[in-house]
């Protein structure tokens, strides 16, 4: 089993000062920092680009990039982001396109390869992708904004899958997305996940290295 990891969600940090937010989540003692990329078309939402990898990796900021794109055409970007500082790239499996293709192209790039399922989708959607990811992120919330609250009947979807993963002896990340917390966390934990991510709960956390802390002892 994968040791627990948190990955801080920059959405919820500061958008006038994003290098300090992810500097926040590095002094805490996060290993990796999740980065959300919306196109206005697969989710009803807009953040930032490449170029905002990019200053934060000139700002000094050596954290893993978890690169969670939520885009209705990811291939037009993958190499943008990787050249920008992604570590791995996550693409949704809903929108149409070769997913295959994708995940071989995040591969050349040299990245880890994510694959992501909306709430609405099966876990068996994922099951013809699952040699060829690092990672599966499972969304608790539906995917385009932080603060929602969190979807417990995802946690069978993470059962379904973290089974999977021990059948076949695979050793990919299980991440969930979306109102976690360290109570909403502890039950992904208990059902397989071992990636987490936290937005609003890290950023409002009054004490972010013992939250941090407590991610990593689950
Ligand atoms: C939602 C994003 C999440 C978001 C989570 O579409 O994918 O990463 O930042 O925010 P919280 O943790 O506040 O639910
Ligand atoms: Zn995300």
């Amino acid at each position: 089993m994968h040791a627990a990891l948190l990955a801080p969600s920059l959405l919820a940090g500061d958008h006038a000062h994003l290098a300090a937010s992810a500097a926040a989540a590095a002094t805490a003692g996060a290993p990796w920092l999740h980065l959300d990329l919306m196109d206005g078309a697969f989710v009803p939402n807009l953040t930032f680009g490449p170029e905002t990898l990019a200053a934060l990796r000139r700002a000094g900021c050596q954290l893993f990039f978890d690169t969670h794109l939520m885009l209705a055409e990811p291939d037009r970007y993958l190499e943008a982001f990787a050249r920008a500082g992604a570590n791995l790239i996550t693409v949704h499996v809903e929108p149409p396109g070769d997913r295959h293709a994708t995940l071989s192209r995040i591969r050349e790039l040299g990245c880890q390869t994510g694959l992501a399922l909306n709430p609405g989708t099966p876990a068996a959607a994922a099951v013809p992708f699952l040699e060829q990811v690092d990672l599966v992120l499972v969304m608790t919330v539906q995917p385009g904004f932080g603060g929602q609250p969190f979807r417990r009947d995802m946690l069978p979807k993470l059962r379904e899958l973290d089974a999977w993963r021990a059948a076949r002896g695979l050793r990919f990340r299980l991440e969930v997305d979306g109102g976690i917390d360290l109570a909403t966390a502890a039950e992904c934990r208990a059902a397989g996940a071992d990636t987490f991510v936290a937005g609003t709960s890290f950023y409002r956390a009054p004490d972010q290295a013992a939250f941090a802390g407590a991610v990593a002892r689950l």
